[in-house]
C-alpha cells in the first residue's frame, strides 16, 4: 500500500484534540496534541498517555517537571487550537491571554474546555523523535462554561472545520513535524523515567 494510503489509515487512531500544559520556573505553556488515549481500564488508577514531539518546547516543560495537565476541548474552541497549536511558546507567551489557574500539581488548568487531568508522569517510552508520557492522572474536573457542554472536539472535526486561511500553516507545520520525525524515528533511546532509577 502507498505511504500516505497508511498515513490515511492510521489517522483513524487519533484522538480527540486536546490542550496541554506545563510549567517550569515560572513559564506558562500549552501545546495541542491528537495523540492521547486512556492507558489504564482501573478506575482506581486512571491513566493516560500521550505522544509529544522533541522540537516542541512542551516536551522539555513535561519531560523536566514530571507533570501535565490535559484538557479535553469544546467543538467551539477551534481558536484555541490556532492560539496553542500552530506557534510555539519558544516565541510567544500563549497561555497570557488564555484564562487559567495553578492546579494541584503547579501547572496551568484552563478555565474553559470540556473537561481537564492534573497528571504526573510516572513512566516514559522514546520513539526517536518524541516521548510518550504515561501520566497518573491525579485530578479532574470539568471547564467552567455552563451545561450543556456539546461535544469533545475530535481530529476530523478540527480537520473539517478549521478555518480557510488556517489550512496552509497546518499542512506546513504538519509537513515540518514529518521531516523532523523521518530524520529520528529510527534513533530510539532506551529511557528510564527518573523516578524508576533505583
Ligand atoms: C490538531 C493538532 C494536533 C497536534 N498533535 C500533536 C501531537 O500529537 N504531538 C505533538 O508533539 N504536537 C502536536 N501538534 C503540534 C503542536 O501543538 C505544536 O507544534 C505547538 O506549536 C507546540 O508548542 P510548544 O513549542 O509551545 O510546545 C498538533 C497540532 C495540531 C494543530
Amino acid at each position: 500500500m502507498h505511504a500516505d494510503q497508511v498515513y490515511q489509515l492510521l489517522r483513524h487512531l487519533t484522538s480527540p484534540v486536546v490542550a496541554i500544559t506545563s510549567e517550569r520556573a515560572g513559564k506558562r505553556n500549552g501545546m495541542i496534541s491528537d495523540s492521547a488515549v486512556r492507558a489504564s481500564i482501573v478506575p482506581t488508577i486512571p491513566r493516560l498517555s500521550v505522544y509529544v514531539h522533541k522540537f516542541n518546547l512542551s516536551h522539555d516543560m513535561i519531560f523536566e517537571t514530571g507533570r501535565l495537565v490535559l484538557h479535553l476541548l469544546r467543538e467551539d474552541q477551534l481558536d484555541l487550537v490556532h492560539q496553542l497549536g500552530f506557534v510555539s511558546g519558544r516565541t510567544h507567551d500563549k497561555l497570557a491571554g488564555v484564562p487559567h489557574r495553578l492546579g494541584r500539581l503547579g501547572a496551568p488548568v484552563l478555565d474553559e474546555c470540556f473537561a481537564h487531568f492534573e497528571c504526573r508522569v510516572v513512566n516514559v517510552m522514546d520513539t526517536g523523535s518524541s516521548t510518550c508520557f504515561l501520566g497518573d492522572v491525579i485530578e479532574v474536573g470539568y471547564g467552567k462554561a455552563s451545561a450543556p457542554r456539546g461535544s469533545v472536539m475530535t481530529a476530523a472535526y478540527f480537520r473539517a472545520n478549521m478555518p480557510a486561511d488556517w489550512r496552509k500553516d497546518y499542512e506546513d507545520h504538519l509537513a515540518a513535524a514529518q521531516r523532523f520525525a523521518e530524520e529520528r524515528s529510527r534513533a530510539i533511546r532506551a529511557v528510564v523515567w527518573k523516578a524508576l532509577k533505583s
